[in-house]
């Protein structure tokens, strides 16, 4: 992606990279079983695009990666037929749509777009799906109203065979969520009107959006597995805050894993783009040449855990008796915890390094990773 078109939202381009990462990731499972695969952005833009041809938007980004999967799947004896709808309010935003998706209407993909509002267009963007497809939806909007609510999302939350990242505002949601006028509202959110008096900026972070992320849970559809989700946070540019999370809704234990690894992947692309955003901005505000790279200042475990607590995690889940590990055991961990596979990984490691955990299935040639999930393997706890 071209660092200039996000020069001042650099937030946006980590947006961009994660669904280029994730979508790669999931299209290229769920179309090896899938025979119909629908992609619906429902606040699509365009958005503070710089770029002529949409480079820098999601609506691009995803055309992209459908284009790119269906190749892919088409070469491994895969015909998926890929449908993508996109959903745009604003007049201006939505000529510009228009005219940007009818250059791309050769492709093999079904391309559709709908003008108005998300939640009076609601049943048409389910019609538009069908009933047979798997359907990924995005829900970007600029603010929370009539877009983020239980309440607005539950038809499309009902739909079996979907998965959503949903942008959470946190930081409107942070300052609205005490205020009276906003009661109503707060209760559709968060299922509750939440009270966070006396906790402290992080536990309150914390605890709004597992809040949202467990209300979202409770819409449950007619068929599929136990809804999990995941999110990940994303900071402003130049202050230490976070500006939204993208939170993340699946049916099956293997997204949550899919997605979480797409997270770790980009979890220094974030540091490094904020740190370059930083110092670009002290060189323009004082002239100054660079004392040090961006790149070196970069603090790599900021934000990750103190690895000594994911080893008292993982000592939590393990007795003498020994246990298979499936990817439903690694889904539930990355799920309670908000850590990466790797950081388990990394622990489980240094455990059985010290003699106090083993892995009996592990293989005899030093393995990539401590524990394979995938075939659940059998770990015990020594002492
Ligand atoms: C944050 S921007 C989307 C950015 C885009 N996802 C990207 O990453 O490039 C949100 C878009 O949703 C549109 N929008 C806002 N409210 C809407 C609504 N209620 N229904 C449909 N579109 C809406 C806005 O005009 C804007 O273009």
């Amino acid at each position: 992606m071209k660092t200039e078109l996000y020069r001042g939202r650099e937030q946006a381009r980590f947006k961009h990279e994660l669904l280029e990462a994730y979508l790669e990731r999931l299209f290229m499972i769920v179309g090896q079983h899938q025979r119909t695969v629908c992609y619906v952005d429902c606040f699509a833009g365009p958005w503070q695009a710089k770029g002529d041809d949409l480079e820098d938007t999601s609506i691009a980004v995803s055309l992209n990666i459908i284009r790119k999967c269906k190749d892919g799947l088409r070469g491994m004896g895969h015909d998926v037929s890929f449908k993508a709808l996109f959903v745009e309010k604003d007049p201006t935003s939505y000529a510009k749509l228009e005219a940007y998706l009818s250059g791309r209407k050769s492709e093999s993909t079904q391309i559709s777009s709908l003008k108005g509002e998300f939640i009076d267009l609601r049943q048409e963007i389910l019609s538009f799906c069908g009933n047979d497809s798997f359907t990924f939806f995005f829900i970007d909007p600029t603010g929370w109203k009539d877009a983020v609510e239980l309440s607005t999302l539950d038809p499309l939350l009902k739909r079996p065979n979907s998965e959503f990242l949903i942008n959470f505002m946190y930081e409107f949601l942070v300052r609205t969520h005490t205020q009276d006028p906003f009661a109503d509202d707060m209760q559709r959110i968060f299922g509750e009107v939440p009270d966070t008096k006396g906790m402290t900026a992080e536990a309150r972070e914390e605890y709004l959006v597992r809040r949202y992320r467990e209300n979202l849970k409770t819409v449950v559809p007619a068929r599929g597995g136990q809804p999990r989700t995941a999110c990940v946070k994303v900071k402003k540019v130049l202050k230490d805050r976070t500006l939204y999370h993208l939170v993340y809704l699946t049916r099956h234990p293997k997204g949550i894993i899919e997605f979480m690894a797409a997270s770790d992947g980009l979890d220094l692309v974030q540091k490094r783009l904020r740190a370059m955003a930083k110092q670009e901005t002290q060189v323009e505000a004082n002239g100054q040449m660079f004392l040090i790279g961006a790149v070196e200042s970069i603090k790599k475990d900021e934000g990750r855990p103190d690895l000594s607590e994911v080893k008292t995690y993982w000592l939590t889940k393990l007795s003498s008796t020994p246990r298979r590990f499936a990817i439903t055991d690694l889904a539930d961990m990355l799920e309670e915890t908000g850590w990466f596979a790797s950081d388990f990984q990394k622990a489980f490691k240094e455990l059985e390094a010290e003699g106090i955990v083993k892995n009996q299935d592990a293989q005899r040639t030093r393995p990539v990773n401590a524990v394979n999930f995938e075939k659940s393997e059998t770990l015990v706890r020594l002492k």
